[in-house]
């Protein structure tokens, strides 16, 4: 078992790579110069932003002036959908927004937000009972008037990855701008957007072994978006505020080396992660697996257990020293079903009883052997309570 017990919810969140935290640290002591200043200070850290900005861009195979740096996920697909949807609700009088209802909060909140405060007319995608979005269905409701469309690649609560290159290039062939929320996708996926025919798409670093605090948002040259933090004329005028040059760094050293090192990584995720998708629902009555069989993250596994509460099976397997989720790390505590799992058609009855197991780089087989060999009693122990 791992020091302090087993870890197994980087979905939520991963610890820095050591060679990670090696590349920030002169950037907090010796290079703490901003990188706006004129002067030799400012122009290393300059450089060194610029170094990442360019490290960045290699991976996803854009042009540096494309990626914007902003201080987290959230702010990504905030950044993309609000910036979207103003500038186009401004200039083309677009007012409808197209989403799927299994976005993470910070796009789909922030489009109810657009919808109750600045009358976009929102509207959701359907989704298979697996959490995709089928083209055919995008091809149909998109409008000369949609704003944007923004589908998720990689779903954090039921890891299913969408078709995102066929539904972005139906917004291609409509000129609609296609924002994805990568946030999941890019510790394991090809986030290569010429690939990928997308407009926009958000990263933050603290899901691929990189510090917490930064993100960034690509955004093809040709979309306009409307800055939403204003001030300075820092990266490119669309995010205002002095760089954080450590997390930057950080951020551009910890893509480059869960890229180069994914093959490796997704061979050993997908193992662990079959052995549980296998394994559970052989040995726990009353149990499905949520998602995706196949078209699913490489480290994750979900799983619903007819008639328990999933947060008691969080503090049942915290106590047995297994650090595992229910869903995203924001529905924790929260008695609701997800919305996602309503959205995907189940009853409350099953979509409470939901637990996610990500597996991560320190992860052991012996680790999975033994979360296989307590589940059974854990589920069970909490079925005879709420009989
Ligand atoms: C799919 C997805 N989008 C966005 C976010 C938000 O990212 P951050 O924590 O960097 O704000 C998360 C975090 O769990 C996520 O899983």
């Amino acid at each position: 078992m791992q020091q302090n017990g087993v870890y197994l919810d980087y979905a939520a969140s991963t610890p820095i790579d050591e060679r990670v935290l090696e590349a920030m640290l002169p950037y907090f002591t010796t290079e703490f110069g901003n990188p706006s200043s004129i002067h030799r200070w400012g122009q290393r850290a300059e450089t060194a932003v610029e170094d990442a900005r360019e490290s960045i861009a290699a991976i996803m195979d854009c042009a540096p002036e494309e990626i914007v740096f902003t201080s987290c996920g959230s702010e990504s697909d905030n950044l993309a959908v609000r910036g979207l949807a103003m500038y186009a609700k401004n200039t083309r009088g677009a007012r409808h927004i197209l989403i799927s209802p299994v976005e993470h909060d910070a796009v789909s909140k922030t489009a109810h937000n657009l919808a109750e405060r600045f009358g976009f007319d929102l509207e959701f995608l359907p989704v298979d009972e697996d959490g995709r979005v089928s083209p055919n269905d995008l091809a149909i409701r998109i409008r000369d008037d949609t704003a944007l469309v923004s589908i998720i690649y990689a779903n954090n609560e039921i890891g299913t990855i969408n078709p995102i290159a066929e539904l972005a290039d139906i917004c291609r062939r409509r000129e609609i701008p296609f924002h994805t929320d990568a946030v999941q996708a890019a510790s394991q996926l090809d986030i290569t957007v010429n690939h990928l025919n997308i407009d926009l798409l958000s990263l933050g670093a603290h899901k691929f072994y990189g510090p917490k605090g930064v993100g960034a948002l690509y955004i093809r040259s040709g979309n306009t978006i409307w800055a939403q933090q204003t001030g300075g004329s820092q990266e490119f005028s669309l995010r205002a505020g002095t760089q954080n040059v450590p997390l930057i760094v950080g951020m551009a050293r910890a893509l480059e080396i869960t890229q180069s090192e994914s093959d490796e990584h997704n061979k050993k995720y997908s193992r662990l992660r079959d052995h549980l998708l296998g394994a559970l629902p052989e040995i726990i009555p009353d149990t499905q697996i949520s998602g995706h069989l196949s078209s699913r993250l490489p480290n994750h596994a979900s799983f619903l257990f007819k008639g328990i509460d999933g947060n008691q099976l969080l503090g049942v397997l915290d106590a047995a020293g297994f650090g595992c989720s229910s869903g995203s790390a924001c529905k924790t505590g929260d008695p609701a079903p997800s919305k996602v799992l309503e959205a995907i058609g189940l009853p409350a009855i099953w979509a409470l009883g939901s637990l996610r197991v990500t597996v991560g780089r320190p992860t052991r087989e012996a680790d999975i052997q033994r979360l296989v060999q307590i589940l059974p009693e854990a589920v069970e122990r909490l079925r005879k309570i709420s009989a």
